[in-house]
């Protein structure tokens, strides 16, 4: 008698897929599998690890609802989302991260130069930049759509103190591109733990603080729309962000006002967007 191998059995579980009608679902499948299957007999996984594997996942669902969503965030801290990013990146493009759980829709669009938050959540920061396309040519009509945590570390979507939309907004460039915006300095804060993605974290010694950082979608007509961070240049944890979003082409200095900058702000940022137009890769 002869027994069964993994090897043959993963072939046969191929074999079963082969057939699926959508190439790209074909292919899709056939890899997972292939990984999947790599996976359990590289590491020789036990039954009660596989149950704790479906233990985890199952909770992970369960944890999820309208206003949370574990699954991402389960992405966010194995670096899944920044890879998925990464591969479909465009050429000459500001790069992009992790949208984050915390996008609200339909932000108010506000004056260029406006301020985003009140008094109370943080140092009053001046962010200015352009929007261009790859050879620098300014984007007219091109849309910032910008939020942040205030200096509790909190969105408003999480601190009943906070008014609706406090902190976002949406500004929209004229021909030359230039944009600019009050906002505060972003703080660092942490990621959910109240979960299995936070039970992950303990269990593997690491933390749960995003590096400090100001969330913008960029768009314009035309043009494929960036999700992308302005990171501070002076936080602790550019280096283990928990989500992996950091890129040293998105860190910026935060430096104090000086004279020649508007007499009401205690920092200035300067960050300037490019978006690749639509057909480019
Ligand atoms: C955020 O930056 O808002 C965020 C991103 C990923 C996970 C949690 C929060
Ligand atoms: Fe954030």
């Amino acid at each position: 008698m002869t027994v069964m191998t993994p090897d043959q059995l993963t072939k046969q579980v191929l074999a079963a897929y082969a057939g699926t009608p959508d190439p790209r679902l074909r292919q899709l499948l056939t890899s997972l599998i292939g990984h999947l299957h790599a996976f359990a007999v590289e590491t020789r996984l036990t039954r009660q690890e596989w149950l704790a594997g479906v233990d985890f996942l199952t909770a992970t669902g369960q944890k999820c609802d309208d206003e949370r969503q574990e699954f991402i965030l389960l992405s966010d801290v194995l670096g899944f989302s920044s890879l998925v990013d990464l591969i479909n990146a465009a050429d000459g493009a500001t790069e992009s991260t992790v949208l984050g759980p915390f996008y609200v829709p339909g932000a108010p669009v506000r004056a260029m130069g406006e301020q985003l938050g009140r008094p109370e959540d943080g140092s009053p920061t001046l962010v200015r930049g352009r929007v261009t396309d790859p050879a620098g040519e300014p984007l007219d009509g091109a849309s910032l759509d910008v939020w942040q945590s205030s200096s509790n570390g909190l969105y408003d979507t999480q601190d009943p103190q906070q008014p609706p939309f406090n902190l976002r907004g949406v500004f929209v460039t004229g021909p030359d591109g230039l944009y600019q915006f009050r906002t505060v300095r972003p703080a660092s804060y942490p990621v959910p733990t109240d979960g299995p993605v936070g039970d992950l974290l303990r269990g593997a010694g690491r933390h749960n603080w995003r590096a400090a950082h100001i969330h913008a979608i960029v768009s314009a007509p035309g043009h494929r729309p960036v999700t992308t961070h302005i990171f501070d240049a002076e936080n602790p944890y550019l280096d283990s962000d928990t989500v992996f979003g950091v890129k040293d082409s998105l860190v910026r200095p935060f430096r104090p006002a000086g004279p020649g900058d508007p007499p009401d702000v205690s920092y200035v940022t300067e960050m300037d967007f490019s978006l690749a137009a639509q057909d480019d890769g």
